[in-house]
Parts: C-alpha cells; structure tokens; sequence
C-alpha cells in the first residue's frame, strides 16, 4: 500500500563498511551465522539494511522462526489479518489515491498489450491482488479471462463473492498461496502484475518468484511490478513486514532473475511527501 516512510539517514554501502562487517572476528561466533543467513535472503539490501539495525535485530525480526515461519512472513500474515477487505484496506490511509493509482497502471499497461510484438489479452495473474481492486480496475478491461493470487483466503473470498460483481464470472482460478511457495503453471499469463507485494518478499523468495513468473509467461508476455521504492539505499517496516528498496536494488533483482527491463516509470499524481511509487515492466 501506499506509505510516507521515508529513508532518512541511510547510508550507501562501501566497501570499507562491507569489510569491516566481515572483519575475521565475526566468523568464529554466532554473528557468522547470522550475517550468512541475511545474506542469503537479503543479498541486494543486506547491506542498507545493516546500516540501520544492529545485527542481531535485524536478524530476530526477519529471519527468526515464529511457530515454525520466518518472522518476516509470519508478521505480514498478523498485520494483514487485522486490514479490512475493502478498497480502504488495499490502500491504507489513501483510499482517495486509488483512482489516480489505477489510472497511471492503465496507461503504462496500454504499452505493452496488443497488436504485433505486444503481449495478447488472453489471460492475466494478478499477485498479492488483494480484493481484486487492480484486476477490476486494471486488468479485467483488457484481459478475456483473470487468475488471482493473495495469501489471506478472506479478501480472495470477498472477491469472488462481492468485490467483482459480474466480472468474478471470468476469473478462472483464486489461488490462495505466499507467493514465495507459488508455482504458476507454465506459459499460462500474457500479463503478470505485481503490485505493492514485492514488497513482502525477500530478495532471495522475489528472484525466485519472479523466475517462475518468466518460465509462466505466454509469448511476448510481460511481467509489471509496481510498488514503492526508496529515495535512497532501503528500509525495513517491521509494523507490516515490508521492505521498500531503491529502484536499482529492485533492477539488481531483476536482472539476477534473468529478465530484461523493459521501461520504467514513476506514477504522477501522489503528494511528494509520499513514498515515490514506480512500474518496472520487465520479460
Ligand atoms: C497493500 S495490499 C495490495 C493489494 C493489491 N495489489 C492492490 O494494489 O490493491 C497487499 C496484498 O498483498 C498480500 N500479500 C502480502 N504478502 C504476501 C505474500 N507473501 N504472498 C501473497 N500475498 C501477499 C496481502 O494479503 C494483501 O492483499
């Protein structure tokens, strides 16, 4: 959702910072491990994200287990439990911002579909969809027919019971899944939409996610995440487990995923208060 956190204070990394983190010290106690296994999940933020929290924080508040689920995904699922499945609940505290939001997606969508080269309009995914407000205002205009992903099975319900109205007729399948443990099926989607859940991933579970999501694409298909990005290095929300990244961590994930970046924008019209929001169409 849309959010004013902002990055104050962060610093870029160097490699000076990098060494001494990795100084000969640490790999002969627990900080090895700890600093191993942050690396791992987080290799393209690790070192933003070190300079805001000590190690041992950081470490408890992403990659401890909490009834057997890392706390970084244990967290979100609380927080969204509590976030009512309504347009006010996708958007936070910007209900108003929605139209503005679906509107700057329609006109960044419109380049990449239909017509030679182009994507076709057979199907579309939409990923951490929520109650469907991207699929009802983006994507169901386009596309013949819809699929859904969220991991909270309410606001799929809501959806197909209520949200949609008669358009819930063209979705042909609700999958209710963490996008890290979802496996589209295979040269199935024209378009995949990706928005504000990239967020809740881990670099590693996003690059993972985001090669299955190449491997499911129909010919010329593209793949669009649209999310809020740092102004600088990146920052971690531990209230709903989400981190926002600068735009060219994000682009280090992509490309270590294999796929190419096709455009890039910013979408006009949110208060400059606000996190800058971007949509990276990528194949
Ligand atoms: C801020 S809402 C945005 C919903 C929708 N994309 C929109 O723009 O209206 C984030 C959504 O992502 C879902 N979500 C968060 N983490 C997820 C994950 N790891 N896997 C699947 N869904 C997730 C939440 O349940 C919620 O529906």
């Amino acid at each position: 959702m849309p959010s004013v956190l902002e990055c104050s204070g962060t610093l870029q990394p160097s490699q000076e910072n990098w060494g001494k983190k990795m100084g000969k010290g640490c790999r002969s106690n627990m900080s090895f491990h700890f600093h191993n296994t942050l690396r791992k999940e987080f290799f393209a933020t690790y070192q933003h994200l070190q300079e805001q929290l000590p190690l041992v924080k950081l470490y408890a508040v992403t990659c401890e287990y909490i009834k057997g689920e890392k706390q970084f995904y244990y967290r979100a699922h609380q927080f969204y439990q509590d976030v009512p499945a309504s347009e006010e609940g996708m958007m936070g505290d910007f209900v108003e911002l929605s139209e503005v939001d679906l509107e700057g997606s329609r006109q960044f969508l419109k380049q990449f579909v239909g017509g030679p080269g182009k994507a076709g309009t057979r199907r579309a995914l939409d990923c951490g969809c929520g109650i469907g407000r991207v699929s009802k205002g983006v994507l169901f205009p386009l596309f013949e027919t819809m699929e859904m992903c969220d991991m909270m099975e309410e606001f799929l319900l809501h959806a197909h019971e209520e949200y949609l109205g008669d358009d819930a007729d063209r979705v042909e399948s609700y999958y209710c899944y963490n996008l890290k443990d979802f496996m589209p099926p295979p040269k199935r989607y024209d378009v995949i939409w990706i928005q504000w859940v990239a967020c809740h991933l881990t670099d590693k579970d996003l690059m993972e996610f985001l090669m299955r999501c190449k491997a499911s694409l129909r010919p010329n298909g593209v793949i669009v995440i649209k999310d809020n990005m740092a102004r600088q290095g990146c920052k971690l929300d531990p209230a709903d487990s989400s981190i926002i990244r600068h735009l060219d961590i994000m682009k280090s994930i992509i490309q270590k995923a294999g796929l190419e970046v096709l455009d890039v924008q910013k979408q006009e019209g949110f208060p400059e208060i606000m996190v800058p929001i971007w949509m990276i169409a990528m194949r």
